[in-house]
């Protein structure tokens, strides 16, 4: 289904190959992204300086709204015939736009600065289309984090939660003090950020891979499906009333001033604690979402150069390879939250957060337990991403019952095949 929209804008962007081409200005590379918090922005700069030392300029696209927002403008520059040199893009999104052959085959900077060798394979995986670069990684993100604000769990002598049980009853004591036990933003890409962790927590790694990788009907129909959906329903019972439509640093922000207890969400939250000066077990606490330890849910940020004729080639090889750069890469993931999307970064200058990422990855990477995100699109392709993204919001905005949400689960991925 994807596929047949990509298709039908490609004699689009066809007819805009030969234009593009000779109107493209060699030195400038035009990035289109949707990093616009304040995390985010400060992050960005060390690639734009990284860019400058290659001899490119930066043009710059951002698009507010997240990637969802981003995806949509994508496909409409495509559509008319005129797209970015270099995109953001996430998962599956990658594979899709290769083989309608838009991305241009990265393959002569791949070999010659060792790709294959630096990146985690489940990385690989959406990097590299019938054994091509088409993408090169920037950063690797870990969804199933939970975020909360020191000062409260010191004063209400709380641990981070072994157990959903736990935090259950963690929440019920943080509401009594007063606050919001959680800071939420009622987004459906930020409720499947929390379904991440909560379909992991209720049934593990292969049941994660079994129902959102494979899209196994029985997994997703499963009593373990409806556990995940149980979870969802008392966190829900957890955000304040106003939640709709809330951006995802706001909700940072509300544990950065104490008005909420946690947040979960991936690590790029913590590039906001950082932006606004706060240190980790000093501020703020990092921990797994109870019931996840040992498994490293992953979103990658990747960045693909359209084809858009010889002209517009060497400002995007220069661009990818500012992005694999060792020290840029250090530099950047040091400020993002997240970690580096390279094997051979050291972890000096990591903060603590950073350091465990790292050797959870290691280890998660040992036992299989790196899996994808649903939420980021690195566990299924769009179609049936978006269908279950429905799923989740409905049940996340309405009194439905767990049992009906599985039901509702299975035949929205069945439709959606
Ligand atoms: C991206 C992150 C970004 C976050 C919020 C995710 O999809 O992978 O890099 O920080 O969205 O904008």
């Amino acid at each position: 289904m994807y596929k047949k929209r990509i298709a039908a804008i490609a004699v689009g962007l066809v007819a805009c190959h030969a234009l593009s081409a000779g109107a493209a200005d060699t030195k400038t590379v035009e990035v289109m992204h949707w990093w616009t918090s304040g995390g985010e922005a400060k992050a960005l700069s060390v690639l734009k300086d990284g860019l400058k030392t290659k001899g490119y300029a930066w043009k710059d696209s951002p698009i507010a709204g997240g990637g969802e927002a981003a995806r949509t403008v994508l496909k409409a520059r495509v559509a008319s015939g005129n797209p970015p040199d270099a995109i953001q893009m996430l998962g599956f999104t990658i594979p899709e736009y290769a083989q309608e052959d838009y991305l241009q085959n990265l393959d002569p900077v791949a070999s010659k600065e060792g790709w294959d060798k630096l990146v985690p394979g489940p990385i690989q995986k959406f990097s590299k289309v019938d054994g091509h670069w088409v993408a090169a990684p920037v950063d690797v993100h870990r969804t199933n984090w939970i975020w909360a604000n020191k000062k409260i769990f010191d004063q209400l002598k709380l641990t981070p939660p072994k157990t959903f049980e736990e935090l259950v009853a963690d929440a019920d004591k943080i509401r009594k003090a007063g606050y919001i036990p959680l800071a939420h933003g009622g987004q459906a890409w930020q409720e499947a950020t929390i379904f991440d962790s909560a379909v992991m927590s209720a049934g593990g790694p292969k049941f994660y891979q079994q129902a959102l990788v494979k899209l196994d009907p029985s997994a997703l129909g499963s009593k373990t499906m409806e556990k995940a959906f149980d979870q969802m329903r008392a966190l829900r019972g957890m955000v304040d009333p106003n939640f709709p439509g809330r951006d995802w640093n706001l909700a940072t922000s509300m544990v950065i001033n104490g008005k909420a207890a946690m947040q979960i969400m991936g690590d790029w939250a913590k590039g906001e604690f950082a932006s606004a000066g706060k240190q980790p077990n000093v501020d703020y606490l990092c921990f797994n979402y109870p019931g996840t330890d040992g498994a490293f849910i992953f979103n990658t940020d990747q960045f693909a150069g359209f084809k858009k004729g010889e002209a517009s080639l060497p400002g995007e090889y220069a661009f990818a390879s500012t992005i694999m750069d060792k020290g840029v890469q250090a530099k950047f993931n040091q400020i993002k939250g997240s970690i580096p999307a390279r094997l051979d970064v050291p972890q000096d200058g990591f903060d603590e957060c950073g350091k465990k990422s790292m050797n959870d990855m290691r280890a998660a990477l040992k036992t299989d337990s790196m899996v994808g995100s649903f939420a980021h699109g690195h566990a299924m392709p769009d179609g049936p991403k978006n269908a279950v993204y429905d799923v989740v919001t409905h049940f996340f905005n309405s009194n439905q019952s767990s049992a009906d949400a599985v039901k509702a689960l299975v035949a929205a991925v069945k439709n959606s095949q």
